[in-house]
């Protein structure tokens, strides 16, 4: 592996090993202060971010490296047509490493097949968020010690929310984990996530709109913000925008020892009188993102090329059928093939390489 696009390119060995790393950073910084002394992070940001793209930087900073910034689509090439294509072969001229967001899904996997550096996917529209993920399983491990035998609910925007899907797609991997998916009916966990990582792997779960009436099953509880960017009616995320609303009251039948996520930021999702309870791990979460990152940054600027490997290969169908999805990369890059891969051999399913929809 040379980039990190998708979550399920790192094994659960190597997310053990950056654990370590990142706990080994925590208790003994110094040694890393010089780790990437001379190298070079672009964190190309064509979306808003605060903490993903601050803690990118900081983890540079403090790996000893220097940091090169886009941090909106306004103010680079792209405002002008530039392809993703281009732009990830140009910055390659000038960086080491990339960190790439976008609006469109698939567009991180683009650059990273553009580029002649790794290239770190952090966030691509609704999709996937893989380093968010880093940082949610920093922070499990560090409050419960454990990843297997967790009862985690996922509660609010389950269909755009990115760094849900990622993080399904990660604790899919250990034993005993029972997902609880708290959302309304109309942003309930896209199919594919339920049917790749949840049910393929016969992983016990369920759906609810209500979450006071699981909340005592819990062991983590990973609020998240309804994501107005990707709605196509201002009136629809106006109605449900404040579905699930965390106040102290709704935690009285809660765990002692739950744990309560959140990617950030929040907008109305956990009341700020929540802040001051020692179940409250969201701002560890912001800490642990920067520890992940430089484990990240680590390990990718120290593998060779040879050590990539081809996480896309399979059998593919090329320009044959169009991605439908209106957010995926496809939709606005004219000059890309249309590639769908074969994710169900039983079932004939095919998936667009860069946003996972269905071929229709
Ligand atoms: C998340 C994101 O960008 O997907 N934020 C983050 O990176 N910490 C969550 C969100 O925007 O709601």
């Amino acid at each position: 592996m040379k980039h990190l696009i998708d979550i399920q390119e790192l094994s659960t060995v190597e997310l053990a090993e950056m654990i370590a790393t990142a706990e080994d950073i925590i208790a003994n910084p110094q040694k890393y202060a010089d780790a990437c002394r001379g190298k070079k992070l672009a964190t190309l940001f064509f979306e808003p971010s605060t903490r993903t793209r601050l803690s990118f930087e900081a983890a540079m900073y403090e790996l000893g490296g220097n940091v090169l910034s886009v941090s909106s689509a306004n103010s680079s090439s792209a405002a002008k047509g530039e392809s993703i294509a281009d732009t990830a072969k140009t910055v390659s001229c000038y960086a080491d490493i990339i960190a790439m967001r976008h609006p469109k899904e698939g567009a991180p996997l683009v650059a990273s097949m553009n580029a002649s550096i790794p290239v770190i996917n952090a966030g691509d529209g609704g999709h996937n968020h893989p380093t968010q993920t880093l940082a949610d399983l920093l922070t499990i491990w560090r409050e419960k010690r454990r990843f297997d035998n967790l009862t985690i609910g996922l509660c609010g925007d389950l269909k755009f929310g990115r760094t849900v899907h990622s993080l399904i797609s990660a604790m899919s991997r250990y034993s005993g984990i029972k997902f609880v998916l708290i959302s309304p009916e109309e942003l309930k966990l896209p199919s594919y996530v339920r049917e790749e990582f949840i049910e393929s792997k016969g992983i016990e779960y369920k759906q609810t709109t209500d979450l006071i009436e699981v909340m005592p099953e819990l062991d983590i509880l990973y609020m998240t913000r309804v994501q107005r960017e990707r709605f196509s009616s201002e009136d629809e995320y106006q109605r449900l925008k404040d579905s699930y609303i965390l106040t102290p009251d709704k935690l009285e039948t809660a765990k002692s020892d739950l744990s309560i996520l959140h990617p950030l930021p929040r907008v109305n999702e956990i009341s700020v009188a929540i802040d001051s309870d020692p179940r409250a791990c969201y701002f560890k979460q912001v800490l642990n993102g920067k520890y992940m990152r430089m484990a990240l940054i680590l390990k990718l600027l120290s593998m060779k090329d040879c050590e990539s490997d081809a996480s896309y290969e399979g059998e593919r169908v090329v320009d044959t059928i169009k991605c439908q999805n209106p957010r995926c990369i496809t939709s606005v890059e004219q000059e890309l093939p249309h590639v769908f891969k074969l994710t169900d051999k039983e079932q004939g399913v095919y998936r667009c390489i860069y946003c996972e929809s269905k071929a229709k």
